[in-house]
């Protein structure tokens, strides 16, 4: 199934979402879902939130990356836990399948150790670094209820602050379902 994405401007985004436990949904379902819907959207990650939902669970697909190592960066992450954020600080160009047609370079750690379950609620604890753990930074900061453009100087959120308030009342161009959260007079 594929689901309409929520875009800037839908509280949803901001919620701090909760911890799933085992048994409250079926999570391999949902990460189906979750990757057919990323996929339509020609997304690398997805936050259930972008999806409306306000629980701790995301998912990532570098395949249609050009970078050969992102092939086999297919995953998906429930209940996360960023237990370190180390390395130097890197600029990367980001981008978010909830605010359409706005890209801008965020400064993270280059290096990240997480914790998580995968969907048959395998615990794992593994490292992650450069595009990889950046991927996995933006995805994790959805389910605190921060997006990227949150990263931003005071100045380049001056800059794009109309463009914002013009996604959250549809107002853009973009070729995959969204789900608009204010409805424009
Ligand atoms: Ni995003």
């Amino acid at each position: 199934m594929i689901y309409p994405i929520v875009v800037y401007g839908d509280p949803v985004l901001r919620q701090k979402a909760v911890d799933i436990e085992p048994g409250d949904l079926d999570v391999k379902q949902l990460s189906e879902d979750m990757f057919e819907t990323m996929e339509a959207a020609h997304g690398v990650g997805l936050a259930a939130p972008q999806i409306g939902k306000s629980i701790r669970m995301f998912v990532v697909d570098g395949r249609p990356m050009e970078d050969e190592n992102m092939h086999d960066f297919v995953k998906v992450f429930i209940n996360p836990q960023l237990i370190e954020e180390n390395g130097e600080e890197w600029p990367f160009e980001e981008g978010c399948l909830s605010i359409p047609n706005i890209r801008e370079e965020v400064s993270r750690p280059k290096k990240i150790r997480l914790k998580y379950f995968d969907e048959n609620w395998t615990p794992h604890e593994e490292e992650f670094d450069g595009v990889k753990a950046r991927i996995i930074q933006h995805e994790y900061d959805h389910i605190e209820g921060v997006l990227f453009t949150d990263h931003l100087t005071p100045f380049k959120k001056r800059m794009l602050k109309g463009k914002l308030q013009n996604i959250s009342k549809g107002k853009m161009k973009v070729d995959y379902r969204v789900a608009i959260p204010v409805k424009s007079k």
